[in-house]
């Protein structure tokens, strides 16, 4: 199995005791680190700010941070995030005023960007900016919660979004996220996606090495 990522998503983490939870899931085989952001406006549930991504790389954490943004509006946190040591940013669409603007404005950076689409949105909001992109994030559930139910419908957009990539000739990743487990991820590979968050699937276990292998094999099964 070559170029796919695991990400685990750090909102089932033991918020408690982070640095050691992000630093057991990189040691378990972990490729990112999925990092949600929630305001408690763009979505109903509150989570952490650039702060913390900042504490984690003072701690020496040194794995890929991919930066969910679920807040608007999206500049001055995206600013913030750059700084506090984000390796790619994504946000969704319909949270800025320009999305060109904000694209650039996080590029000018030199980290990376994506653009976020939700279940019930169509691809052509994400169409016009695809050649500008490191990464689409297709969410496959409502965002806000962990742990919840994958809505199989989203592949179809998986598709869409794949011959989208293909045809740009460019290295976008490609993304999902949410209700990722050992019975989703093969659904979710076959349609395109080769970038793969889990929250509740890895940090619900007690053995994350183990699950992230299984994860990992169960992309071709
Ligand atoms: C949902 C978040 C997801 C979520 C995934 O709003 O964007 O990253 O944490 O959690 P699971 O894998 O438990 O569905
Ligand atoms: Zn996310």
């Amino acid at each position: 199995m070559t170029d796919v990522r695991i990400a685990p998503s750090i909102l089932s983490a033991n918020f408690a005791a982070l640095g050691a939870e992000v630093n057991a899931v990189l040691d378990a085989g972990a490729d990112w680190i999925h990092f949600d952001v929630m305001d408690n406006h763009y979505v109903p549930n509150l989570t952490v700010g650039p702060m913390v991504c900042k504490s984690l790389r003072d701690s020496g954490v040194k794995g890929f941070l991919d930066v969910h943004l679920m807040i608007t509006p999206v500049d001055a946190l995206a600013q913030s995030f750059i700084e506090a040591g984000a390796d790619l940013i994504s946000f969704h669409p319909t949270a800025t005023g320009n999305i060109e603007e904000t694209i650039a404005m996080i590029k000018s950076s030199g980290t990376k960007v994506g653009l976020a689409l939700n279940p019930d949105e169509d691809v052509s909001l994400i169409e016009p900016y695809i050649s500008s992109l490191d990464l689409v994030l297709m969410m496959s559930v409502f965002p806000g919660f962990g742990g919840q139910k994958f809505i199989p419908e989203v592949l179809d957009n998986v598709k869409l979004v794949r011959s989208m990539i293909d045809a740009s000739g460019n290295d976008i990743k490609l993304e999902i996220d949410g209700g990722i487990n050992q019975d989703t991820i093969g659904q979710a590979y076959a349609a395109g996606a080769d970038t793969f968050v889990a929250g509740s699937a890895i940090f619900n276990t007690s053995d994350y090495k183990e699950t992230i292998t299984q994860l990992r094999a169960s992309l071709s099964t």
